[in-house]
């Protein structure tokens, strides 16, 4: 059986030299002390402290050892006795030991199983973290399916760039006394308007990358314009408008850029679906950051949609919960995954106006 050590981590060595030598005095005093005492009783610890750190096995051989000694202690020490109590002290110490041995084998067996289902809670734990991240990644692979029309429009503006400046410094250099200057800054142009376009490539194979969570400490207020740069065009296909209000400067959590990027795109689209068939007031997108208490930075996603009625409130975060003819109801359950995976926590709060207001709230690193 596996060994098992009933007080947590403790030095073996110790325990059992702490063990040996409480026996041999038991031993001593109960042979040669000639007490009228049941010391024996001792034996009862002896038996308990080579249990935290024996097999089961180990620690029936130290129970019938001191047992064992208890009958040899009685036949050096008290045979000359005329009463039988000494008989009797004998007696009752063995039945100690005995019951000690019982008792101590049973919880041994009982913190074996707790052991083992311990483990094997850890392992389903472990296999649930590895489908979570699966379920996240393929359905960011989708969503970038969806978002293909913005993310081509994203990567083409650079581009359509790049062709402009080198137009314009083409023309420069070809004119009759060609224009350095104007030439040189057509190609920087051209430079940081390449360097533009691999970034958003990187971000965008980021996102459709399959990779182990990676954190670090992240401007929370800089991914969410960098996901609004993203959807840019879907915020335009959807007649919506973006309006920001981010705290000065950086806020820092620390947490995985794409699993954060990918909670405000899910948040951001939901948004933008729930506009799509206002009429009667502006369709707006609303960002906001703030710090709490010094120790919490709160994302709020807010839009001027349908809202949420109450009887969905209670079922958003629900897998596979949906009210889209095309929704797949994973958008806000893997959003709630991924920010407990950040220890924050996120809740769909009551709006100012109406509309729908999904907030999160990320400890600040
Ligand atoms: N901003 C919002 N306004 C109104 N209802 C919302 C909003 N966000 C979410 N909901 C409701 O919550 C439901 C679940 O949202 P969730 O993002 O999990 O799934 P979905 O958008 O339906 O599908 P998908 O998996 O494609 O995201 C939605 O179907 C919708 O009814
Ligand atoms: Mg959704």
């Amino acid at each position: 059986m596996e060994r098992v050590s009933l007080l947590g981590k403790q030095n073996p060595t110790l325990t059992l030299t702490l063990a040996g030598a409480l026996a041999l005095f038991v031993f001593l005093v109960d042979s040669f002390g000639h007490y009228a005492t049941a010391i024996m009783v001792l034996y009862s610890i002896v038996v308990m402290l080579a249990a935290t750190v024996l097999s089961s096995r180990g620690t029936l051989l130290v129970a019938v050892a001191c047992i064992g000694a208890t009958v040899i202690g009685h036949l050096i020490g008290h045979l000359d006795e005329e009463t039988f109590s000494s008989l009797a002290r004998a007696t009752i110490a063995c039945f100690s030991i005995v019951a000690t041995t019982a008792l101590t084998l049973r919880i041994q067996a009982d913190s074996v199983r707790l052991a083992q289902q311990v483990r094997e809670l850890n392992r389903t734990h472990e296999a649930l973290n590895r489908s979570t991240a699966e379920l996240a990644h393929a359905t960011r692979v989708t969503m970038l399916g969806e978002l293909a029309a913005s993310i081509a429009h994203e990567v083409s503006q650079p581009l359509a760039a790049i062709t402009t400046h080198g137009e314009a410094g083409l023309r420069w250099l070809r004119r009759e006394t060609p224009n350095l200057d104007e030439a040189c800054h057509a190609f920087e142009s051209m430079t940081s308007n390449a360097r533009r376009s691999s970034e958003i490539i990187r971000r965008i194979r980021a996102l459709a990358r399959k990779s182990e969570t990676v954190f670090a400490p992240l401007d929370i207020n800089g991914i969410i314009v960098e996901t609004i740069d993203l959807l840019d065009r879907e915020v335009k296909k959807h007649g919506a408008v973006v309006k920001m209000d981010l705290t000065p400067g950086e806020l820092t959590v620390t947490g995985d850029r794409v699993q954060l990027q990918q909670v405000l795109i899910n948040l951001a689209v939901n948004g933008l679906q729930a506009m799509s068939s206002i009429h009667d007031r502006p369709r707006e997108l609303r960002l906001h950051t703030r710090v709490e208490e010094g120790r919490r930075a709160v994302v709020a996603v807010e839009d001027s949609g349908i809202g949420i009625a109450p009887e969905v409130a209670s079922r958003l975060f629900v897998a596979f919960f949906t009210t889209k003819a095309e929704g797949m109801g994973m958008g806000l359950s893997i959003c709630r995954s991924i920010v407990e995976g950040h220890g924050g926590s996120i809740s769909c709060v009551s709006p100012p106006q109406r509309g729908a207001r999904m907030q999160i709230e990320l400890p600040i690193a």
